[in-house]
């Protein structure tokens, strides 16, 4: 093999006249008998060879057996293509090679898919087939894109006193609220670490031991349903300060943002961030992170419709509801009521019972409830609707409400193209709540983790009323996502243990579980406080993807298996006997049906 010169993708009329030499993959060859073009791609992207027996006959030759996907090797002279072959939309579009010398470093069978941008594979054949998959352009541009994100990190934190310091993967859990992958030990049969959810307590008590900026781009396990910005094993830009208030963590993450937002895309991130009160969120978008890109803001109808007598709104306010409302502009064309009726089922999955809505028109309304605002001006100019315009009513207890006219503001939003995909819009929700209600189990959790700070002037609620209480946490959105979350922390046992007690922890189980945490909080433990930003995310949302797979190397699939790998598998009897575990006949069952259901490779 001969010394690359190049990137084939780098190749420009700056090279003209000299003699390069190429690796890469045959995406394309085209033969015109005694004239063959070759489309040679690596990870900078696409150059044209040509051979002809003018320049060489052997390579000539060769180059008619060359079939996609094969690896080369081409040397050759770089030259400035006729005007009529110029392709300007190609970085490479004015040149080609003239090969001289051609190698064939190794075959490739027939790719099961394009190698190429928008194909149609579906997902599991295309992570069965990873590193295909991964060769495809807009692929590699996106895990650069990932790299220089972390690149531009590393040297920010670096440069503003940030030590890198790693924590451990094996480990005793941190509860983020999500379930543990546990690791069995073999020296001790019948106990497990646990992979960390985050690190979150390790870098605390690094501020406990002096070390008072620290960072690291950590490797996080969760056990929780996937979703398309949530993946079993992602990782975060974690870091933590001691003796820095909630705003000065906050200046350093803008900081970082704008850093990264200019490195890496070449924009500039106006300063300070945009601010908004975690109950005005709830309040006007109905979202904990709103994307702030439009508007169509939800809005408070109960002054305009409790006097129309439909019962529907009645009863909800009757019981202590809300109606609220969105208008959705110059949508009363465009939306059927079957379309409508359809939204109207999706939507009980958040618990609406229905979608009451109104079509504007001039001087009066239309649709099914137009019967009850046949006065309908002060209802129509007090939401700011105009004619042409849609109004979408939900009356429901607040949650419901909230969920509710959410997701129809997002869906809506995006489906009237009301978002300028190209702008970024982050901001900071502030003053949380310290706790919020589990639905599903029907208890009191920690709204961000156990060991957040509440706000000062709350601290005595948590002898009295602990769940009014609102926190010092934060969390900054981007575009309708969490892009991450942080808090100043608690850095006195006596708070520590109030909290734990306001989560029903009885002592012996907050000294079982964070008996190491209490007792560091006695040895002169700094005011502290951190973030950490979900790194998959903000790739994601640099790339323009819709789904962090798409800017992890390799992800797990939606079942939270891994299709090229097969992981996770049964392991061997020998292997489990050392850990003291036996696998039950009902989970033995479950393997062996999962077994005869998977296609045979
Ligand atoms: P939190 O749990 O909010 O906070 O996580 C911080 C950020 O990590 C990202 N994230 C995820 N990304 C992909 N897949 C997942 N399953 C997933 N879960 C979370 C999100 C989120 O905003 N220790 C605290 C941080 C702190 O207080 O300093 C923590 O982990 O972008
Ligand atoms: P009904 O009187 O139940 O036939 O409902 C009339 C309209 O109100 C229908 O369009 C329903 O979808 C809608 N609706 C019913 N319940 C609610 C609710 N809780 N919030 C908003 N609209 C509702």
């Amino acid at each position: 093999m001969k010394k690359r010169t190049m990137y084939a993708g780098d190749v420009t009329a700056i090279n003209i006249d000299q003699t390069v030499t190429l690796m890469g993959w045959v995406k394309k060859r085209r033969s015109l008998g005694n004239l063959i073009f070759v489309d040679l791609r690596d990870r900078a992207g696409i150059v044209q060879l040509v051979f002809s027996a003018d320049f060489d006959q052997d390579a000539l030759d060769q180059a008619n057996n060359l079939r996609s996907e094969y690896v080369i090797e081409a040397t050759g002279v770089v030259k400035a293509r006729k005007p009529e072959a110029i392709n300007k939309n190609m970085k490479t579009g004015e040149i080609e090679i003239e090969v001289q010398e051609l190698t064939v470093l190794n075959k490739s069978k027939t790719p099961v898919f394009e190698i190429e941008d928008g194909i149609t594979a579906s997902e599991d054949t295309k992570l069965k087939y990873r590193y295909l998959d991964l060769r495809r352009p807009e692929m590699q541009k996106a895990l650069m894109t990932r790299s220089q994100i972390i690149m531009s990190t590393n040297r920010y934190f670096d440069e503003n006193g940030f030590l890198y310091i790693e924590t451990p993967d094996l480990t005793k859990s941190t509860p983020e609220g999500a379930r543990d992958y546990l690791v069995p030990s073999r020296v001790y049969p019948g106990s497990f670490y646990a992979l960390p959810q985050s690190p979150q307590l390790f870098k605390q008590l690094l501020m406990g031991a002096g070390y008072d900026r620290y960072f690291q781009i950590a490797k996080c396990f969760r056990d929780e349903d996937l979703r398309g910005d949530r993946q079993p094993e992602f990782t975060q830009i974690d870091m933590e300060t001691s003796f820095l208030s909630a705003e000065e963590i906050q200046e350093i993450t803008e900081g970082l943002i704008v850093r990264v937002m200019k490195e890496v895309k070449g924009i500039d991130v106006p300063q300070p961030f945009r601010r908004i009160k975690w109950q005005d969120a709830m309040d006007r978008f109905g979202s904990d992170k709103p994307d702030l890109r439009f508007g169509m803001e939800l809005q408070d109808a109960a002054p305009f419709v409790k006097d129309a007598g439909f019962k529907v709104f009645d009863n909800a306010l009757a019981n202590g509801g809300q109606v609220k409302a969105i208008v959705l502009p110059g949508a009363a064309q465009k939306y059927s009521r079957k379309m409508i009726d359809k939204q109207a089922d999706y939507i009980k999955r958040f618990g609406a019972h229905g979608l009451a809505w109104l079509k504007v028109e001039d001087g009066k309304v239309s649709g099914p409830i137009a019967k009850f605002f046949a006065e309908s001006t002060e209802l129509v100019n007090g939401l700011g609707a105009k004619a042409g315009d849609m109004i979408m009513f939900i009356a429901d207890r607040k949650k419901v409400v909230a969920d509710t006219l959410g997701y129809l503001r997002t869906y809506y939003g995006k489906d009237l193209g009301l978002i300028d995909e190209n702008r970024y819009e982050f901001a900071w929700v502030v003053d949380w709540p310290l706790f919020e209600f589990d639905e599903g189990d029907q208890h009191w959790v920690a709204a961000h983790h156990p060991f957040t700070m509440p706000n000062e002037e709350d601290v005595h609620l948590l002898d009295t009323d602990p769940h009014s209480a609102h926190a010092q946490s934060y969390d900054i959105i981007l575009n309708g996502y969490e892009l991450g979350g942080g808090s100043i922390r608690i850095h006195t046992r006596e708070i520590q243990e109030k909290m734990l007690k306001a989560l029903d922890f009885t002592p012996e189980r907050a000294e079982e579980q964070f008996g190491f945490l209490l007792q560091a909080l006695d040895y002169g433990f700094p005011p502290h406080g951190g973030l950490a930003i979900g790194l998959d995310r903000f790739a994601m949302l640099l790339t323009g993807k819709s789904n962090i797979r798409d800017v992890i190397a390799f992800p797990k699939n939606s079942n939270a298996t891994e299709p090229m790998t097969h992981a996770p598998q049964p392991v061997e009897a020998n292997q489990l006997q050392p850990l003291g575990i036996e696998v039950t006949p009902e989970a033995e069952a479950e393997i062996e049906a999962e077994a005869e259901d998977k296609p045979k490779d």
